[in-house]
């Protein structure tokens, strides 16, 4: 493969990633473990969240994208539906100050249709206060499906087909990649997935091409610096070729 044409992934000295992506799972288990309800399960994973978000950037990770509402969890019972659409708002309420403070891009990427008028509003108003933020970037996944961002990224380029702007032959992966929610964002080199779900469950598909996978055994409300550092522990050792051979076997392969 041709230098210009790797994939635009920072490898960077110290074999850190420089975006990490969480699937925050687990805060139910969590609940029942302790006899609470579910609701207290989610509120505790705010509390993760703010632990994480927190210890991202001093461990050199810029872009942190979290999962906090797939487009398939409207399927839970209204009740609990109706608690994780509280927590944006819960969370901005406490911390959107102090992170736009600490220059924090906030960004929320997933369908805006199902979000009350209200959340939208919230959503649009973190945005735009933190946008020209520069010093780490949040991006919370809610509402969000990859398939779904994926058809409608296609969705979009065909309209722009279909009214003469573009041609099929036009479109290339870093095109594409161009139209999805994440757009601006560097791929994620790592995707943690703590509660012991070993699986993406519709995250980043398009995105985690090139990811590497950690999944930790600790559900997300107990998750905090010390689980970030271990899932970055484990990234260093990882051997990352994105489809290359090592030097060494180049040699070997005459
Ligand atoms: C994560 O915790 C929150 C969301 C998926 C919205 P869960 O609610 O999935 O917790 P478990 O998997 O039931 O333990
Ligand atoms: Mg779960």
């Amino acid at each position: 493969m041709a230098a210009a044409d790797k994939p635009p992934i920072a490898d960077r000295p110290e074999g850190r990633p420089l975006h990490v992506a969480v699937v925050m799972d687990g805060n139910g288990r969590w609940a029942k473990q302790r006899s609470l309800p579910r609701p207290l399960g989610h509120r505790a994973g705010v509390e993760a969240l703010r632990r994480t978000v927190s210890a991202a950037p001093k461990l050199g990770i810029g872009w942190l994208t979290v999962f906090g509402f797939s487009t398939e969890n409207w399927s839970r019972p209204a009740a609990e539906v109706a608690e994780l659409m509280a927590l944006p708002k819960r969370y901005f309420e406490t911390d959107l100050d102090r992170l736009n403070r600490e220059g924090v891009r906030v960004r929320v990427i997933g369908r805006r249709e199902g979000l009350s008028r209200e959340l939208v509003r919230l959503i649009d108003d973190a945005q735009a206060r933190t946008a020209n933020n520069t010093a780490f970037h949040l991006d919370i996944a809610f509402n969000y499906g990859g398939q779904a961002d994926i058809a409608e990224a296609a969705r979009r380029f065909a309209a722009e087909v279909a009214a003469g702007r573009r041609k099929p032959e036009d479109l290339d992966e870093a095109m594409f990649a161009g139209l999805l929610a994440t757009a601006g964002s560097p791929p994620p080199d790592l995707i943690v997935r703590p509660s012991g779900e070993q699986r993406l469950s519709n995250f980043l598909l398009w995105e985690a091409a090139y990811a590497e996978l950690v999944f930790q055994d600790v559900l997300w409300p107990d998750y905090g610096e010390e689980h970030l550092r271990a899932a970055l522990t484990e990234f260093a050792a990882r051997d990352r070729r994105y489809g290359a051979i090592v030097a060494d076997d180049v040699l070997a392969a005459g």
